[in-house]
């Protein structure tokens, strides 16, 4: 018998099955949380990864991601998958040190195969960050899910914080949107090889030189763009830095034919909804903004490329498109036009 598609055994896919950020937040707020001074960067701040200082030199960073089937090749779910996990650790300006699998499957019914091809594929795109896979925990489960626990270190006076952007700062985004409306649209089949192995490339690239970039140019926060969309992940560098964002739709870089794809209905998952309904709480759109624009920075994204914030003058210094600035203004707020 064969075995069914990797992205037919889930509702969501990828990162678009977070939890909504909103819904995190309150709850969050209600709980007492414990106050340890050596917790540089931790839960209330939505960032990318925590940071424990070790030394005044010294800290760790550490974070985990994973998440269902974002498409039917084992392969490049595994290679997606483990970009994405790492990314956390260089949106903070972070070195992974060693990776740790989490692997949820049902072997019985897809068969050791496929699940040797997710494995290879995280371990690809792991050699290529130099980082080792050194354990991890497997569960048997109908749904398939993988993704990585990463531990990196950093300089604790080198953060990319969210708490660290400055008025005036100039917006650089490093890969470009649309690869949750492709995904999406995959799902149902309705894309093109061509365009779906174009969004799979962009989504198994890692972030490390970009990373390295950003704090060779003396960015001052960055964070990845994951599943709460462009929008959500801006809103917590400006809410974090007491900043307002401004953002030009036109200069938000796009995959070729994700225009197209945002026109459709069907192109745009409940994980982009929800975004969209979340941001509408922080963001002002000029009436020019195109409705496929407005979808386009709400994408609930998979491995999506970093948001840096950089003092303009340096802004040419990061592989990437400036999309917009932080200035003074409401906290949190972003105006897009
Ligand atoms: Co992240
Ligand atoms: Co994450």
């Amino acid at each position: 018998m064969p075995s069914p598609r990797l992205t037919s055994l889930s509702r969501g896919s990828g990162c678009g099955c977070k939890l909504p950020a909103a819904d995190l937040h309150a709850l969050l707020g209600d709980l007492e949380l414990p106050r340890d001074e050596r917790v540089l960067v931790g839960i209330e701040t939505g960032d990318d990864a925590a940071v424990i200082r070790l030394s005044d030199e010294l800290a760790l960073v550490q974070t985990i991601d994973f998440f269902t089937p974002i498409v039917d090749d084992p392969h490049a779910f595994g290679a997606i998958a483990a970009a994405n996990a790492l990314s956390d650790v260089y949106a903070m300006g972070g070195t992974p040190l060693s990776a740790l699998s989490i692997l949820a499957f049902p072997l019985e019914r897809l068969g050791s195969e496929i699940l040797k091809s997710i494995l290879d594929g995280a371990l690809r795109v792991l050699n290529e960050a130099e980082t080792p896979l050194v354990g991890g925990h497997s569960i048997e489960d109908p749904e398939p899910k993988f993704g990585l626990a990463v531990t990196g270190t950093i300089d604790p006076d080198h953060m990319l914080a969210n708490s660290g952007a400055r008025d005036g700062d100039a917006l650089v985004l490093t890969k470009p949107l649309g690869t949750g409306a492709i995904a999406t649209m995959a799902k149902h089949g309705e894309v093109s090889p061509e365009l779906l192995a174009q969004a799979i490339e962009v989504m198994s690239t890692l972030n490390r030189s970009a990373g390295s970039r950003a704090l060779e140019a003396g960015a001052h926060a960055a964070a990845d763009v994951t599943g709460f969309g462009l929008l959500g992940h801006l809103h917590a560098i400006a809410r974090e830095s007491g900043l307002c964002a401004e953002v030009r739709a036109e200069a938000v870089p796009a995959l070729p034919g994700v225009k197209q794809l945002l026109a459709r209905e069907e192109a745009i998952s409940g994980g982009t909804r929800r975004v969209a309904d979340w941001a509408a709480t922080f963001t002002n759109f000029n009436p020019d903004v195109a409705d496929w624009q407005r979808w386009l920075l709400a994408d609930a994204t998979t491995s999506g490329g970093l948001i840096v914030a950089v003092p303009a003058g340096r802004a040419s210094e990061i592989p990437g498109q400036v999309f917009g600035r932080l200035v003074s203004g409401p906290a949190g707020i972003i105006n897009v036009s």
